[in-house]
């Protein structure tokens, strides 16, 4: 089958659009790439846009965009999509930087939006902000996580790299521990939005920027057993919680494995279901508090 390599973009609609854009900018450091009436497309370094702003009523995720390779066919994997009983769709220049795309919905509603990329634009390394290396993953409160699990994973070629006990998934689709991340919930909602920052130094920098701009963190610093990357979690002006994210383990397909780290507890670090137990959260014992759940 045709997977998915990366995560390109995720499209959020947000009542204030330029409060919004001032924090991606001025805060998290993206570069604001093209504006248009009521969206704002922003980039990390690479891509022509990682975060897509849509005006609407409430702060929600509604658009997650996939790469395929670029020996991938396009029309194969719409084929594909469709023989599982999916509705898609064909655009062409649906976004700037975007030639042709087949969208779909996934089981909770949000629009998968998968395409192939070309060219990439000579975008500038910013200099203000904090500046993530990428979108890393997009976390979500799901009603049926196994049925949404078994979506990413049998139409979008997507690997499971953990469970937490048989409620919260954690889904590859790269060499990163997990892109998309589901969370049994009586809710379809959005959890967090991940960026990946360079390291231990660049997280401290970070917390001083957001503090310095007036944000508190909700959670962390600290390290997930799971993923066992370092943490922090902040809400953003529109209310959707964004995380910083570094040291996240990278899988070796060829051998099975997460490559080796000193922080690991089973070596190799394989695949498998954790138990519901706070080192799986945070190896470093602070829980989260109720915040994080709002
Ligand atoms: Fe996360």
């Amino acid at each position: 089958m045709i997977g998915v390599k990366k995560i390109s973009h995720a499209t959020y609609e947000t009542p204030d659009l330029d409060q919004q854009i001032e924090y991606y900018t001025d805060v998290l450091g993206l570069t604001l790439t093209a504006k248009e009436k009521d969206a704002a497309f922003l980039a990390s370094t690479l891509d022509h846009h990682s975060v897509v702003l849509r005006k609407g009523d409430h702060s929600q995720c509604v658009r997650l965009g996939f790469q395929v390779g670029l020996d991938d066919d396009l029309g194969a994997f719409d084929k594909q999509t469709a023989a599982h009983g999916i509705k898609t769709q064909r655009k062409n220049d649906p976004e700037p930087s975007i030639g042709e795309m087949v969208s779909f919905e996934d089981p909770k509603g949000t629009v998968m939006e998968v395409f192939k990329r070309a060219d990439v634009p000579n975008q500038k390394f910013p200099t203000k902000g904090i500046v993530p290396h990428k979108l890393g993953h997009v976390a979500f409160f799901v009603k049926e996580c196994k049925k949404c699990t078994d979506f990413y994973c049998d139409v979008l070629g997507f690997r499971v790299s953990d469970w937490m006990g048989d409620f919260f998934s954690f889904l590859r689709c790269g060499t990163d521990h997990h892109t998309i991340n589901l969370m049994q919930d009586p809710e379809n909602r959005h959890f967090h939005t991940a960026f990946e920052l360079r390291g231990w130094g660049h997280m401290l920098t970070a917390c001083d920027t957001l503090s310095l701009n007036g944000y508190k963190l909700l959670w962390g610093p600290g390290r997930h057993g799971i993923g066992h990357n370092l943490f922090t979690y902040h809400r953003a002006p529109n209310g959707l919680i964004t995380e910083l994210f570094a040291q996240l383990d990278q899988m070796n397909e060829e051998l099975g494995y997460f490559e080796p780290r000193p922080w690991h507890r089973d070596r190799p670090q394989k695949p498998k279901v954790w138990a519901k137990d706070p080192s799986a959260a945070n190896y470093w014992g602070i829980m989260p508090g109720d915040e994080m759940h709002k």
